[in-house]
């Protein structure tokens, strides 16, 4: 099937400032208008980000700390989906299937402008990126993709997500691979130290690095170049799950050198859920087989384009992800880590002054992230997450009794949001 004109120059091009952010007519707001970050003005100072904030639909008086979990996607996003959807219903009996009638769904079309655009993202081209629906699409893709002979050998931490790892347990299970578990510190003390455990895994039969690009429970920044580097030296293949990154920390693909990153716009991306990016090396393409088949199983020609036969999926949710990556340049990804770190940075300096807190995510600089999880004496991190919700509205994600919480700050929290999180903490403490 060849790809027809489609929506895409519709919703990403620069929006004019104030506009009702409507290709499909429907009104805006009432009270706001919905813009987006250019049509603000991106500066870096307060101003900036509180007006930002109201592009945010979760209300004002909530402080929403768990983008690790999934992200809020702002008012623009929201619109271009609800729109798209609107459109499509109202307008099915006119679609006539000839060539310039735009598409109405996805899963089978190579989606050129919208994977170029989503690969900006990465610093790579779109036919280097396959659209998927999430992070896990795009690990299994990898696990079953590949050619893995009994005996060959997957090193993996124990602290993966399931949606990072278990491709590879299946097929150990069905195919005899050997997954062999890297036990991580919790904190590691530095990266050189995350580094050997990987050298210490590897073996003369080690095909595949699992490498969490930034670790969902724990909340550790993995020195991935360094990986990616080691892992090409030895013919390994670098596969990192980028789920707790895009988004999050600046990602350029071509510089980290691995051989295949997936994530989930989703989480700090905030696009629409259900999206995904699988990007893989050009020069390895070639060894990966397609998980699903559908009609360009085997295109020659575009070989990511195998890995986007999923059957009739939601184009919508793609217009949705072209907006919520313009939403992400306008702002730029330095920018975006910069805010995060600093409110993470604040967010960790105030729990020190905390009775009885203790940071179990790393403290090494090269290590953390805007993710922070953490304990308090005597309590569990259920106690931790009601308290701190029924007192404050404020929403942290709790990592099970005996571990705490995870904090994960983001664009839509300000510095206010942190204290107020603090001045919780302290008094469940008391
Ligand atoms: C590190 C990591 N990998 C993979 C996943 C799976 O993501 P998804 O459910 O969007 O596929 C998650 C989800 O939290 C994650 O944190």
């Amino acid at each position: 099937m060849t790809s027809r004109r489609s929506f895409l120059g519709l919703v990403s091009a620069p929006l004019a400032a104030s506009v009702t952010l409507s290709p499909f007519g429907l009104p805006g707001a009432p009270d706001d208008p919905v813009l987006m970050p250019a049509d603000i003005g991106v500066r870096d100072d307060e101003t900036f980000w509180k007006s930002l904030r109201k592009q945010f639909t979760i209300p004002a008086n909530q402080a929403f700390f768990n983008t690790a979990t999934l992200g809020s996607s702002p008012r623009a996003v929201q619109e271009a989906v609800t729109g798209s959807i609107q459109h499509i219903s109202r307008n099915i009996a006119d679609w006539d299937y000839k060539p310039d009638h735009e598409n109405f769904f996805t899963g089978y079309y190579p989606e050129m402008p919208r994977r170029d655009q989503a690969a900006t993202l990465l610093h790579c081209t779109g036919r280097d990126i396959a659209l998927t629906q999430n992070a896990t699409f795009g690990m299994n893709f990898v696990a079953n993709g590949l050619d893995l002979k009994p005996g060959d050998e997957v090193v993996v931490t124990d602290q993966a997500h399931p949606g990072g790892r278990k491709g590879y347990d299946l097929r150990a299970k069905r195919d005899g691979v050997v997954v062999r578990e890297i036990k991580v510190p919790a904190p590691p003390e530095s990266p050189d130290q995350l580094i050997q455990l990987y050298l210490d895994a590897t073996t003369p039969r080690t095909r595949v690095w699992a490498i969490p690009h930034i670790s969902s429970s724990r909340a550790i920044r993995y020195p991935v170049d360094q990986l990616c580097t080691l892992a090409r030296a030895r013919g390994i293949w670098s596969v990192v799950d980028g789920a707790q990154s895009l988004g999050h920390v600046t990602v350029d693909v071509q510089a980290m050198g691995c051989d295949a990153f997936f994530a989930s716009p989703h989480k700090w991306t905030l696009g629409p859920v259900g999206t995904g990016l699988l990007y893989v090396r050009p020069e390895r393409q070639q060894e990966l087989w397609t998980t699903l088949a559908s009609s360009a199983w085997d295109d020659q020609t575009d070989l990511m384009l195998r890995l986007m036969q999923y059957g009739t999926g939601n184009l919508s949710l793609l217009i949705g992800l072209g907006v919520a990556v313009d939403f992400h340049n306008q702002i730029g990804s330095a920018r975006i880590q910069q805010r995060d770190f600093a409110l993470a940075d604040q967010l960790r300096t105030g729990l020190a002054t905390v009775p009885g807190a203790t940071i179990v995510s790393p403290t090494h600089p090269e290590l953390t992230c805007a993710t922070t999880v953490y304990g308090l004496h005597g309590k569990t991190g259920g106690q931790i997450q009601d308290y701190l919700w029924e007192r404050g509205q404020v929403r942290v994600r709790s990592m099970g009794d005996t571990v705490g919480v995870r904090h994960a700050c983001h664009i839509y929290n300000s510095p206010a949001d942190v204290d107020r999180a603090l001045t919780l903490l302290r008094e469940l403490a008391d």
